[in-house]
């Protein structure tokens, strides 16, 4: 079952895959990084739709259309902001993954994008962010069958780097 998850160096706004992860905050109406980028790609149908969903608490996640992007979905997922490890942070970093995967089992989507939850803005330390992204992503992927594809879409070499090696590890 591992073997549907690969890591590229890319933009997550130009994946052809059903849905992709935008790495959200409580708002939901957009910001820089990612969501910025998604926003912008998807047009401003996009927010629209966001702002219908009345923001969405730390560690949960929510489905929208995806309107001018090539995928069809974007779940937007809201990662913890780093303050020190000791708030939590891990717990709400895990739960964010947990979450894209069970609307990924309710929609039966076939393959996802991720992009590196919490490491820009939200400075979450990179190596662990990524142990725990790969961890729980091999634990739900059990659970989805139907999931043919799991790709992280790292925008930066370091990024890309620590995605190919933790993947690598047994
Ligand atoms: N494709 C893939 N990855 C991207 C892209 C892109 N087009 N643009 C940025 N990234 C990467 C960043 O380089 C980083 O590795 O996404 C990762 C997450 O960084 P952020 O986008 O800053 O997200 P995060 O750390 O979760 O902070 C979220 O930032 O943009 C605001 O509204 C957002 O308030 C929220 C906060």
């Amino acid at each position: 079952m591992n073997n549907i998850i690969s890591v590229i160096r890319g933009d997550i706004t130009k994946q052809v895959v059903e849905a992709i992860v935008n790495a959200a905050n409580t708002s939901l109406r957009g910001g820089g990084g990612v969501d910025g980028a998604i926003h912008r790609a998807a047009g401003p149908q996009l927010l629209q739709e966001c702002i219908t969903l009345k923001g969405c608490p730390t560690g949960e996640a929510r489905i929208t259309r995806g309107y001018q992007l090539p995928a069809e979905w974007v779940i937007h997922t809201v990662g913890p902001i780093w303050r020190g490890g000791k708030a939590g942070e891990d717990e709400r970093l895990r739960d964010c993954y947990i979450h894209c995967f069970e609307i990924v089992r309710e929609k039966k989507i076939r393959s996802i994008a991720f992009p590196s939850v919490s490491t820009g803005a939200y400075r979450f330390p990179l190596e662990r962010a990524v142990r725990i992204a790969i961890t729980v992503t091999k634990e739900c992927i059990a659970q989805c069958p139907h999931l043919e594809k799991v790709m992280f879409v790292c925008f930066d070499e370091t990024t890309y780097e620590w995605y190919q090696h933790i993947v690598s590890e047994k």
